[in-house]
């Protein structure tokens, strides 16, 4: 890639998104875009977006598309995206990938790849277990899983078929779960 990468992080709740991510936005010099931070960012400083969200989030449901799309163009329109980010969290759904290939492609930009992180259910909750975000109890992230199943997993059919999909094994170290996307995105 001579320039800098545009890439999706995709997977379950637990799977490590958020902690890849982190490491994968050092190593590559993009963006962390993270909409679960934002979110839970806005949650925190109680703004009108906050208000709006909190409920939803802390049933582990989705919020509306619509509210995602601006807050995702917002990010994405500003000038550190421009070169390229990493996302983790968005899409989440058929429309919500729809939205993000108009909004990149309003701006003559599209995806590189889209890292697919698999990791068993057994041990997704086990992870999240006791790590005491509000969304984090048992029951929460049971249903945070069922809506992965119906709503986001059909995505990985969907990134498939445009060839962009690089499923890695998310199980193991974090720094070898790195190393496997590195070589994945080449
Ligand atoms: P979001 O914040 O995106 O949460 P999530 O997808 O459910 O996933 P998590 O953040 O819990 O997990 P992760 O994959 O980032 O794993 P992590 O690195 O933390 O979304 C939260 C809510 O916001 C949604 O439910 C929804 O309400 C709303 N929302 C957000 N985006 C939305 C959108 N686009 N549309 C609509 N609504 C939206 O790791 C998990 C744990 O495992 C950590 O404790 C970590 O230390 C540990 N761990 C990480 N890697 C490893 C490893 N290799 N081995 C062992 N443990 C590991
Ligand atoms: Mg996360």
């Amino acid at each position: 890639m001579a320039t800098k990468p545009k890439l999706v992080l995709l997977g379950p709740p637990g799977s490590g998104k958020g902690t890849q991510a982190e490491i994968l936005a050092r190593e590559l010099g993009v963006p962390h875009v993270s909409t679960g931070d934002m979110l839970r960012g806005a949650v925190e400083e109680g703004s009108a977006l906050g208000r709006k969200v909190s409920g939803l989030m802390n049933a582990g449901a989705l919020v509306d598309d619509g509210t995602m799309a601006e807050v995702v163009r917002e990010r994405l329109g500003r000038s550190d995206a421009r070169g390229g980010f990493l996302l983790d969290g968005y899409p989440r759904n058929r429309a919500q990938a729809e939205t993000l290939e108009a909004i990149l492609s309003a701006s003559d930009r599209d995806l590189d790849a889209v890292v697919l992180l698999e990791v068993p259910e057994e041990e997704l909750v086990a992870r999240v277990a006791g790590r005491g975000r509000s969304d984090d109890s048992e029951e929460v992230i049971r249903e945070r899983l069922r809506v992965y199943r119906e709503k986001t997993e059909p995505l990985v059919d969907y990134y498939d078929q445009r060839g962009l999909l690089r499923p890695v094994d998310g199980v193991g170290a974090i720094d070898d779960v790195n190393d496997r996307i590195l070589e994945a995105i080449g």
